[in-house]
């Protein structure tokens, strides 16, 4: 897929979302939606989903809504890919995750990761979406721009 392939899929991808989420304000049926249609959309993703902030352990992360095999169910904040996009708040881009320090292995087929942390308009971290790859470097500017545009259309 060349990169005005990707970018038009991501546009595509954030209409479709939008209209099956459009009058529903659950979280947890919103993120669904999220994980389902993108996980459907892209052929490097092989793992897609969220972890949540835990409201009773406001420094972990517990597992939310999501399409692949089985995910961990709780990540610490500032441990691994996951953690480290909720404690820095920043999306982190890994071309190589046995190269990450303290990646967390769920599946390990997994090669390659993105994760886009969700805040919400009143500037709070509700959540990180998490998209992994059995293969390296598959992610790029236009997976972080594509993600953030629908992350923030979806829960800002
Ligand atoms: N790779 C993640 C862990 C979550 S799973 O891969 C589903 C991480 O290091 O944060």
């Amino acid at each position: 897929m060349t990169a005005v392939e990707k970018k038009q899929r991501y546009a595509d991808v954030a209409k479709e979302i939008a209209a099956v989420i459009d009058g529903e304000d659950n979280l947890i049926a919103r993120m669904a939606t999220v994980s389902n249609i993108l996980h459907n959309a892209f052929e490097h993703y092989f793992w897609t989903g969220f972890y949540l902030v835990d409201p009773n352990k406001p420094d972990e992360l517990v597992i939310g809504p999501y399409q692949g095999s089985l995910g961990c169910l709780r990540i610490a904040f500032g441990k691994g890919v996951c953690g480290t996009a909720a404690a820095t708040r920043q999306t982190q881009i890994v071309d190589d995750v046995h190269a990450f320090a303290g990646h967390i292995a769920c599946d390990a087929r997994a090669q390659s990761e993105i994760v886009t942390p969700v805040i919400t308009a009143a500037g709070d971290l509700i959540a990180v979406l998490d998209v992994d790859s059995d293969q390296k470097a598959q992610f790029d500017e236009t997976d972080r721009e594509g993600l953030e545009r629908i992350i923030k259309a979806c829960f800002s």
